[in-house]
């Protein structure tokens, strides 16, 4: 394995703690080894000890195990180099090719490009170039968001990469995917009886994907200010939540089937024209406020970001699938930086029963809807809303929740990603088409936007569920946000 930008902070907190993982739960091939390329004044032994604290650091396996260490250890390489540089990658051949006779890696290679993105593309160049994309075993390469800026440039560079790697060999990370629980949506649709033959219009009445931060925009301000937060998190992330709850039920578990059924999915999305963006989305910016009682920072007093940002940190959209399934049924996706709560969660709201008995117009007991929510995290689990008898003599209606949740803890959704790339199962990854009709959605939207200026950008104190208009955006269709 090869990681671009090896001394970065994905490296430190994610690739390497997994790897770490991996090896002590067995599951990395014995022969594996990893090349780390960066600019950074590392040596490789001085690479080595910094990784050993990143992940006694950040591993969920604690304290690091010296002999599974001092194993993975002995496999890893670093180069200094320039990614502009042929040189570079003269030495990465180099030091791949010895690999290949002492670690015994078969010349298979995995290039993992934890770069800025404008890196993508001369990176991938200087790999062919240099015949590092040829030769026997398999090559792969393995890209981080985000897959392009908008519609164009996320066509630009999946032709530019589909020029240097076969489709089947890019693999395109959403760390979501890797989640547990996220992963848990198509066996709790899938493997169940019960839940496939209401999963549609008839008994749906909408449903609700939350992806909640309490955290702000930290040292991040150069990516941010020009991704926001439909860029960061909806048009990716939350779009393969959306399709893995949309979607419709594959022909097997493989991996062209399961994206098949997920590109299907945002292909039906009813476009939002500009005329509508204001009545279907809603985006702000956290102002100053308070987080866990302690004063909190506006986003654009936050180092390094401009006083005058109209950069989002907030967005809501409210939006259709136009399926025989899904057809009248309201999605609502709304997510934030700096908000009350962490959490991730979408939440199924079944049709109200009649307006008859318990719910009828006169009743002193009514009943509110059956929910089916499935938390992604923290506190992973899936529980359900349901109506029930307060055991008394008198007729008393409360709501209960059928609540499951796994103990213990869950792996990084880094480690099983990264096993994935190395086996070839490209099931949790994001294919071409995907990506890019996930931008033609937005697209028209982020153009609005753009066009309102900084004059339409709501504020929200921080601490808090968002501006008020995503509040208005559910109360004017008769509904309430579901509290995290
Ligand atoms: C990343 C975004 O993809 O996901 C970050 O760039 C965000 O802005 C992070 O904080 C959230 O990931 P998680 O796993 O903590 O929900």
């Amino acid at each position: 394995m090869v990681i671009f930008g090896a001394s970065g902070d994905l490296a430190h907190r994610k690739l390497v703690p997994a790897i770490y993982s991996l090896a002590h739960e067995g599951s990395l091939p014995p022969y594996f080894a990893l090349v780390a390329v960066a600019v950074s004044d590392f040596t490789t032994e001085s690479f080595r000890e910094d990784m050993k604290k990143a992940v006694q650091e950040h591993s969920r396996h604690k304290p690091v195990n010296e002999a599974v260490w001092n194993n993975l250890a002995a496999g890893m390489h670093y180069i200094k180099g320039d990614f502009a540089q042929p040189e570079t990658f003269q030495e990465l051949k180099t030091v791949l090719d010895r690999m290949d006779v002492e670690r015994g890696t078969k010349g298979n290679r995995l290039f993992y490009l934890s770069t800025n993105p404008s890196l993508f593309e001369s990176v991938s160049c200087q790999l062919k170039g240099n015949g590092l994309t040829e030769g026997p075993g398999w090559h792969r390469l393995v890209i981080e968001k985000p897959f392009g800026r908008d519609l164009a440039s996320a066509q630009k560079l999946n032709v530019h990469l589909q020029s240097i790697f076969g489709e089947e060999e890019i693999y395109r990370i959403d760390h979501y995917l890797g989640k547990e629980t996220v992963q848990n949506i198509l066996v709790l649709r899938f493997a169940n009886g019960i839940f496939e033959p209401i999963w549609r219009n008839q008994f749906i009445d909408h449903v609700q994907i939350t992806v909640a931060e309490t955290l702000g925009v930290g040292s991040r301000a150069g990516y941010y200010e020009e991704a926001g937060a439909v860029r960061d998190m909806m048009q990716n992330h939350m779009m393969q939540l959306l399709a893995l709850i949309a979607m419709e039920t594959p022909i097997s578990l493989k991996a062209e089937q399961i994206r098949n059924e997920k590109v299907k999915v945002l292909q039906a999305l009813r476009p939002i024209l500009a005329r509508d963006v204001k009545l279907s989305t809603v985006r702000g910016q956290y102002g100053r406020g308070y987080m866990d009682g302690a004063p909190a920072k506006g986003y654009r007093e936050e180092t390094n970001i401009s006083p005058k940002s109209t950069t989002e940190t907030f967005a809501c959209v409210k939006l259709f699938i136009d399926s025989w399934r899904w057809s009248g049924v309201p999605f609502y996706l709304r997510h934030g930086k700096r908000l009350a709560k962490k959490g991730t969660e979408i939440s199924v709201f079944f049709k109200k029963s009649p307006d008859i008995l318990f719910n009828a117009a006169d009743s002193e007991t009514p009943v509110d809807q059956n929910v089916l929510t499935i938390r992604v995290q923290p506190d992973e689990g899936v529980s359900l809303r349901m109506e029930a008898k307060v055991p008394e003599q008198q007729l008393q209606i409360q709501s209960v929740k059928m609540d499951f949740r796994f103990g213990g803890s869950s792996p990084e959704a880094y480690e099983r990603l990264l096993l994935d790339t190395m086996i070839g199962d490209a099931t949790l990854f994001i294919r071409h088409d995907e990506a890019e009709q996930s931008w033609a959605f937005f697209d028209p939207i982020l153009a609005e936007w753009r066009d309102e200026g900084a004059r339409q950008v709501p504020q929200y104190a921080a601490g808090t569920w968002g501006p008020k208009e995503a509040e208005h955006l559910l109360l004017a269709d008769g509904r309430k946000w579901r509290r995290l």
